[in-house]
């Protein structure tokens, strides 16, 4: 192992691969990869300016994870306490989302078989050899090619109301296995892994089970901290993001839409439940950075990085915050939302000087 002095400080020169429709997209090198948290800070700046980046494993990474779509893990996941959407507008492009909590729990197979009965129609003809009966786990996510998505998003907007989609969203639970050393979205090796107590889907890994129109609407992560999705199978996710340059203007244009419900809680966008269209901020002058999510890539998302989005069919995802140290400045300026009671509260002091403590002995933060 190389001595603390010689790394320290040195961040690689690492540009995007691509753009797409304004969101960075990265595909490392194993080398680069490998090293969770300097690869972070080395894109950081753009993962700023953007709000959201999108990254693509190693195909090296992705034949590592056999061990964890084995029959036996995936009989683990348990959807728990999944969320009915009820989505109403009464503004052309802008919704207000209600989430209600159906009281019962999903075996993946169960949420696959419910997935099914909230599909699009499909409108181009399927051939003879269309096989539905793929066992969970392997899911066929070839369907969604990028003009059946563009088909779908359009649909999405249009219909958005008339539907309640249901969502398994913050399920504790990880589908990575303990051998899974790099980027295993359960033991992330950052700052907030030295908290003293675990919170779940803030230090522990949370599951997301979507359906078709599953829904995340605008919202910045708690205590404005980074976050993580990884897609473990199934249908893409779409992604939105404002451009950190526009956070205040996209911020005041919400809280102009949503006068009262600003007034009751000036973090109001932390509930989560308020949304609005691309076509719509778009009008507005905000920026919308855009992007599709597959199986087995990444989503990153950072501080002052609004970000919304839904799911295009039956899949799996896995998600978690995490920070680099650059965030200990973010969050002494952050205000968090005090009306809703299980609003999580980090004590940024303490894992301050967690962090001062052991940056002195170790070599994992750069
Ligand atoms: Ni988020």
């Amino acid at each position: 192992m190389q001595t603390r002095s010689h790394r320290k400080s040195e961040l690689w020169d690492i540009n995007p691969d691509h753009y797409d429709n304004g969101v960075p997209v990265f595909k490392p090198t194993m080398d680069q990869f490998k090293d969770f948290y300097r690869f972070n800070k080395s894109i950081n700046k753009y993962g700023l300016e953007a709000g959201i980046v999108r990254v693509i494993p190693p195909q090296e990474w992705k034949e590592s994870l056999s061990s964890c779509y084995t029959e036996e893990n995936l009989s683990k996941v348990v959807i728990k306490n999944p969320i009915v959407q009820q989505i109403n507008s009464n503004n052309h492009g802008v919704f207000q989302i209600q989430n209600m909590e159906r009281a019962r729990k999903y075996t993946l197979e169960q949420w696959q078989e419910l997935s099914k009965k909230q599909e699009p129609p499909r409108r181009r003809k399927r051939s003879h050899d269309d096989n539905d009966e793929n066992a969970t786990g392997k899911v066929d996510a070839t369907e969604f090619n990028s003009e059946r998505c563009e088909e779908l998003e359009r649909s999405y907007w249009k219909s958005l109301t008339y539907s309640e989609p249901i969502y398994g969203a913050d399920s504790e639970g990880s589908l990575f296995t303990d051998d899974v050393n790099v980027w295993n979205v359960a033991k992330l090796p950052n700052v907030l892994d030295l908290m003293e107590e675990r919170i779940p889907g803030v230090n522990n890994a949370y599951l997301y089970a979507g359906v078709w129109k599953a829904t995340f609407a605008w919202h910045l992560e708690d205590q404005d901290l980074y976050s993580i999705n990884y897609i473990h199978f199934g249908a893409p996710k779409q992604w939105y993001s404002i451009p950190q340059a526009q956070h205040e203007k996209f911020f005041n244009l919400m809280k102009e839409l949503f006068t009262d419900e600003y007034k009751n809680c000036p973090q109001f966008l932390r509930h989560k439940t308020f949304h609005a269209s691309p076509q719509y901020l778009e009008k507005k002058g905000i920026t919308v950075n855009h992007t599709i999510h597959r199986e087995g890539e990444f989503i990153l998302t950072y501080p002052y990085g609004y970000h919304a989005g839904f799911n295009y069919g039956f899949n799996l995802a896995e998600s978690v915050n995490f920070a680099l140290d650059s965030w200990f400045d973010i969050a002494k300026k952050t205000d968090s939302c005090h009306c809703i009671p299980d609003a999580v509260n980090i004590n940024v002091d303490q894992l301050w000087k967690r962090y001062n403590s052991v940056k002195k002995n170790s070599v994992v933060f750069v």
